[in-house]
């Protein structure tokens, strides 16, 4: 089955052809990066505007790169939530047209499911049940993966997520947008050990995070260095902010795994491309334990893996009238419309 796949829940416009649920036959990605960089962050209206502008050229891109007609499509999916809405309805209302016009059927996806089944692009072993752990801009969530359609939130953040936490960190340290990956880079030259920056659990919920008690660290250290004139040491900061944030990131994962005796461990998200991260994720694995990454290219958004989980929401029914909504908010663990079948 070939599906014809668009997100646009955020800052980046894509358009994927998946066989199957696994198999890409085009990707093609446009990143806002550039437009946003002069604001500091995504601004909504303009994602919105600039989604409208490019869609078009990369579906067809993305049609012509497969290899496939139009007629050789099955269905049609589309990111219908969670995301900017603005974002969400470019797309989602572009595969309302694409299904109307050639009679195929629509398929919503949630984008945080999407961000999962990156990884069934590249580990054809990897089937459910297992446990995951997405780390994006919007969300850090632990998440039972029971099947394809069926997920438990095992813990989650409870203020910001771990993409955010990096994004925040790196503009206290005057870093260009998306701070993520600048603090990466600069981390990579700096004394992890440097700055000691708390790691915040719950007795209650010992698989929930909070990242906004190290957000307010890093901006107390260096407002406070500034006021006394103090030159700081970039890398140094950026290591051990990034030291803290992956710390409990790859340990809550770690002992929710060993909690629930989950041994296959599945991580994604944009924030999943970080090196430290990916590094002690898989130091500290525990032995008897698989780790499933994506490749960094299949980590931030895109369309491919929007098919790869459409592919299994059609299988189970979840297919949508041409009155789908997109939401800005959306729980995992409900799908998105009413089963067909
Ligand atoms: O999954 P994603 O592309 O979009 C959302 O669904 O939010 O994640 C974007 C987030 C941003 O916060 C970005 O700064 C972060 O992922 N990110 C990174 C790295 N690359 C992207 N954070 C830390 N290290 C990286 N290398
Ligand atoms: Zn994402």
């Amino acid at each position: 089955m070939n599906i014809l796949a668009i997100e646009s829940s955020c800052d980046e416009t894509a358009a994927a052809v998946v066989k199957d649920g696994r198999r890409i036959l085009s990707n093609v990605v446009f990143s806002q990066i550039d437009i946003h960089k002069v604001y500091g962050g995504v601004v909504p209206e303009i994602a919105s505007r600039c989604h409208v502008d490019k869609i078009t050229a990369l579906v067809k891109k993305a049609v012509a790169d497969s290899g496939l007609s139009m007629s050789r499509i099955d269905a049609v999916a589309a990111t219908s939530a969670p995301g900017l809405i603005g974002a969400l309805l470019v797309g989602l209302n572009f595969a309302k047209g694409i299904a109307y016009a050639n009679g195929l059927e629509l398929i919503p996806v949630h984008h945080i499911r999407a961000h999962i089944a990156a990884n069934y692009l590249v580990h054809p072993s990897l089937e459910p049940p297992f446990l995951a752990m997405v780390v994006s801009g919007g969300h850090s969530h632990i998440v039972s993966v029971n099947d394809y359609t069926d997920y438990k939130i095992v813990g989650m953040t409870r203020d910001d997520a771990a993409g955010e936490a990096f994004d925040k960190g790196a503009r206290v340290l005057s870093l260009p947008y998306p701070g993520g990956v600048e603090m990466d880079r600069l981390s990579a030259g700096g004394d992890p050990k440097a700055v000691k920056f708390p790691r915040v659990s719950f007795k209650d919920s010992p698989f929930d995070f909070s990242f906004s008690g190290v957000k307010t660290a890093i901006i107390n250290y260096v407002h406070t260095a500034q006021q006394r004139g103090q030159i700081i040491n970039k890398a140094d900061i950026a290591a051990s902010y990034s030291d803290a944030v992956t710390d409990v990131l790859a340990d809550k994962f770690y002992s929710a795994a060993a909690c629930l005796g989950a041994d296959r461990l599945v991580v994604a998200g944009g924030v999943c491309a970080n090196s430290m991260l990916r590094h002690k994720l898989e130091t500290r694995l525990p032995s008897g334990c698989r780790l499933f990454m994506p490749p960094l290219s299949l980590c931030g958004d895109n369309a491919a893996m929007v098919g790869a989980q459409a592919y299994y929401e059609y299988n189970a029914g979840f297919i949508a009238d041409l009155d789908q909504n997109a939401a800005a908010t959306a729980n995992i663990e409900l799908p998105l419309c009413k089963p067909k079948r």
